[in-house]
């Protein structure tokens, strides 16, 4: 008989954390909405002391995801930017990291804004360019930090062979796995140390919770990421918790839906006469569809290429009518939700990134991010047309 902690992917996610109640028989666990915990005595406590150090329903969630990322150890934060700064607070004056160059803004940000100013240094290089990773690494280099596929120009960078420069290096490759989630790619299988997740995205996939989250299988890494967690205090809230375990159950019905519906939607913009590119993975028209086609695979082995789809109108005005128009799609920052979403990259997720480096990018004015929902995909596709 399988047990339901070592089940196949869509088991897991359903039933790792997720055990009934032993005395109630409550087939939904409790909620421990609390701060501190009864001791016994000196030194005498049951496991929990305090919620900002470790909680029972942040416990049940973290083994969730850990399961389901393939890893060891979840650690959950308040928001994926916390995450990505946890990890970085690992480190010290003086270290280095290689970032991807097309990262999220607000990534891009915290690195050149904050974490700069704390004696941690950064490269941003073009991660699909291998011999450009290689040039950029030094002997105070400890992380490649790598986005795949990147936002918003959905670029692939080859987790397994950067894994493999990193091992030859003994630099740690931590993947941020947002735009695929854990159904879409497993970083770790590729050789990956660490997995980041703006957990706001797929993985609470109701656009009504922001939340992080970091996961390894270094032993190391998890107590310095753990030391940290309970540090500087960035945590998720019970009740925030409770919710994301209870939107895992339903990760692997969304993020495929949401990918099916993509895939039809890319392929009808791309025969569009009003849209000038369209850049989406699943095409074969996207540089990287091979690598993409190997590395985001779901758990039955088939390839799946996200829900975000970038394209590029003729002119700034088509652009604005198109935000006018649109009405199934709801404009606004964000992905991952169960509703499709529409934004403007250039002055929105990526607003605080420096408009030269934008262009060099190609984050243009006339470039739209649609985040596909699990809306009928005709109804979709009617709204895109009306709009365009
Ligand atoms: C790829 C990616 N990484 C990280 C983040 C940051 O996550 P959060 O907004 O939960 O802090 C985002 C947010 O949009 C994102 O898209």
């Amino acid at each position: 008989m399988t047990k339901k902690s070592q089940g196949k992917f869509e088991t897991r996610a359903i039933h790792v954390g997720n055990k009934s109640n032993a005395r109630t028989g409550s087939v939904s666990p409790a909620i421990h909405l609390t701060s501190t915990f009864e001791q016994d005595g000196i030194g005498k406590d049951r496991g929990f002391d305090y919620s900002r150090a470790v909680n029972p329903t942040r416990n049940r969630f973290e083994e969730n995801i850990a399961s389901l990322e393939n890893g060891k150890y979840a650690i959950s934060f308040s928001s994926g930017m916390a995450a990505t700064t946890a990890l970085f607070q690992t480190l010290s004056q003086g270290d280095h990291i290689v970032v991807s160059q097309n990262v999220y803004g607000g990534t891009y940000r915290v690195i050149d804004e904050v974490l700069s100013r704390h004696g941690l240094t950064f490269d941003f290089v073009d991660t699909r360019d291998m011999n450009l990773i290689e040039a950029h690494i030094r002997p105070e280099t400890k992380i490649i930090f790598i986005e795949t596929p990147t936002n918003p120009l959905l670029e692939v960078s080859d987790i397994a062979a950067i894994s493999e420069l990193c091992k030859k290096h003994n630099i740690l490759l931590a993947v941020d796995n947002t735009f695929m989630s854990p159904y879409g790619q497993s970083p770790l299988s590729f050789g990956a140390d660490i997995v980041m997740h703006s957990g706001t995205k797929h993985i609470g996939g109701h656009s009504d919770i922001v939340s992080g989250l970091l996961i390894t299988s270094n032993d190391a890494l998890a107590d310095s990421l753990y030391f940290i967690q309970k540090s500087v205090g960035a945590i998720p809230s019970p009740f925030d918790c409770w919710l994301l375990l209870r939107s895992t159950k339903t990760l692997s019905l969304r993020v495929q839906k949401s990918a099916d519906n993509a895939q039809f939607i890319a392929e009808w913009l791309e025969t569009h006469s009003a849209v000038d590119e369209v850049i989406y993975p699943g095409l074969k028209s996207h540089p990287q569809h091979e690598l993409a086609k190997k590395q985001q695979v779901n758990p039955e082995g088939n390839s799946i290429f996200g829900s975000l789809i970038s394209i590029r109108l003729k002119s700034e005005e088509a652009v604005n009518t198109f935000v006018k128009n649109i009405e199934i799609f709801t404009f606004a920052e964000s992905l991952g939700g169960v509703e499709s979403l529409v934004c403007v990259p250039y002055d929105m997720t990526h607003g605080s990134v420096p408009k030269a480096m934008k262009h060099e990018m190609g984050i243009t004015t006339t470039l739209l991010r649609l985040s596909v929902g699990i809306e009928n995909k005709a109804d979709l596709k009617q709204d895109l047309r009306q709009a365009l």
